[in-house]
């Protein structure tokens, strides 16, 4: 069979790595593949260190538009990132025919549905594995090996610059901004870590779990997003004392309410899996009927264990190319005619345990008084410790961990605290999930 030809657009971390490991793994993925996988051109405006990367019968040319023009190339690989210039050329690559694998997250949650449909017209396929979590195959899971399954929740880490930056604060005590400084100097973080640390990458990388695993259009509009650079050190600190971890998770669940897409720091028990997932690395746990629980560990980003993810796309492509279009794995997991289209809920409609800091007068009544307000809320304490009082200051801290409220009981409930005259400042809210 002809060799499927391959048209390579950006020569960053993760192309040079895509094409160092389609090189050495050459006979290995041939022996599996029974196919030649050729990178005949490859697009980066530095061509200079392009050229310095790939073998000499490898085109290189500064300009994308004309990988997208040469009609021997069957696949366009699209790691430019972002979704201007990005968006534009991979839908010239459809348009021209040909199949797109892409890692770019944010492009799909934000023009997913339009890139999809474009390609379900053109009959051509778009492998987005390198998407979501890098070198752990998430797609593949929700897709094929759990297609058996209605799936209930999936709930990762699957952003590995906060969960770096929120192990060095565990660990040595740090603030955010100097675990942030870290996380830059050695290269975790992009210069601009905003995506990071907000929580917009892993609310990309949730939209499309979302999407796959519930069979419903792309919700990202609809997605709540909280981020971790308000978390305190302390906060850390007490949630370990009280056995304890804060991870930055991506949330989706599906109940009789609608589906849940939430994204922001959580205390998780520090005997659960997902709470030892330490460093930049990334799990994601799925509870599907059958299977029950099962979890997914591995490097979320990084040249290879994201050219692992793209070269597999590239091989099911090659596989599947020759099969007729409607009877392929459906791109977004589910047939396109045969979408949901159940709600995202609101934050406000969402139930979830929580931890709380109050800082108080250290009088008597006032922990009568906080406890009272939950109580009229119906809302349970769980836990509580009490920090000795700042004899000179005459003030306290109270740390409560409450059992399930809704959002919004709780919201209301924090208005009253903060109202207390007892009650020193803004309280503090962390939500807090139990994954049994
Ligand atoms: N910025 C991402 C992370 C890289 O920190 O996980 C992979 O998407």
């Amino acid at each position: 069979m002809r060799p499927l030809q391959i048209g390579l657009l950006g020569m960053g971390t993760v192309g040079n790595g895509t094409y160092q490991v389609l090189q050495r793994n050459k006979l290995h993925i041939e022996r599996r593949l029974g196919r030649i996988l050729e990178i005949k051109m490859v697009a980066d405006l530095d061509i200079a260190k392009a050229r310095s990367q790939v073998a000499e019968y490898c085109e290189v040319v500064s300009d994308a538009n004309l990988v997208i023009a040469n009609p021997d190339i069957d696949l366009v690989i699209e790691l430019i990132g972002g979704y201007g210039f990005a968006f534009d050329i991979v839908l010239k690559a459809i348009a021209a025919g040909k199949h797109v694998v892409t890692a770019n997250k944010a492009l799909l949650a934000v023009h997913g549905s339009q890139i999809f449909e474009a390609a379900r017209q053109k009959g051509v396929m778009i492998g987005y594995e390198a998407s979501v979590a890098g070198g752990i195959p998430i797609i593949k899971v929700l897709r094929e090996g759990l297609t058996a399954n209605r799936i209930n929740w999936v709930a990762g880490i699957i952003n590995g610059t906060t969960n770096f930056i929120l192990s060095q604060m565990r660990e040595k005590g740090w603030s955010f901004d100097q675990a942030l400084q870290q996380a830059q100097s050695l290269g975790y973080a992009e210069a601009d870590p905003t995506f990071d640390i907000q929580g917009i990458d892993a609310a990309h990388k949730c939209s499309i779990i979302s999407a796959i695993a519930f069979g419903i259009a792309l919700p990202f509009e609809s997605a709540y997003i909280e981020g971790i650079s308000e978390l305190q050190a302390q906060d850390i600190q007490f949630a370990t004392q009280l056995g304890y971890r804060i991870k930055l998770l991506g949330i989706t669940k599906s109940s009789p309410q609608g589906i849940e897409v939430r994204v922001h720091p959580c205390l998780i028990s520090e005997k659960s899996l997902l709470a030892n997932v330490e460093g930049a690395m990334n799990a994601v746990m799925v509870h599907a009927d059958a299977t029950g629980t099962s979890m997914y560990y591995g490097k979320g980003a990084g040249g290879e264990p994201t050219a692992s993810a793209v070269i597999a796309d590239v091989i099911d492509i090659a596989r599947w190319s020759s099969v007729d279009p409607g009877s392929r794995i459906p791109a977004m997991a589910f047939q396109t005619d045969d979408l949901a289209d159940t709600r995202i809920m609101v934050m406000d409609e969402i139930t979830s345990c929580y931890y709380l800091r109050i800082g108080v007068a250290d009088q008597a009544g006032v922990l009568a008084s906080v406890s009272s307000v939950l109580a009229q809320a119906g809302i349970s304490i769980d836990a509580m410790i009490q920090q000795p009082a700042d004899l000179v200051k005459m003030q306290t801290e109270l740390i409560i961990l409450t059992h399930h409220a809704q959002e919004s009981d709780m919201k209301s409930a924090i208005a009253k605290i903060e109202n207390l005259p007892t009650v020193l400042g803004s309280v503090v809210r962390i939500r807090k999930e139990e994954f049994n």
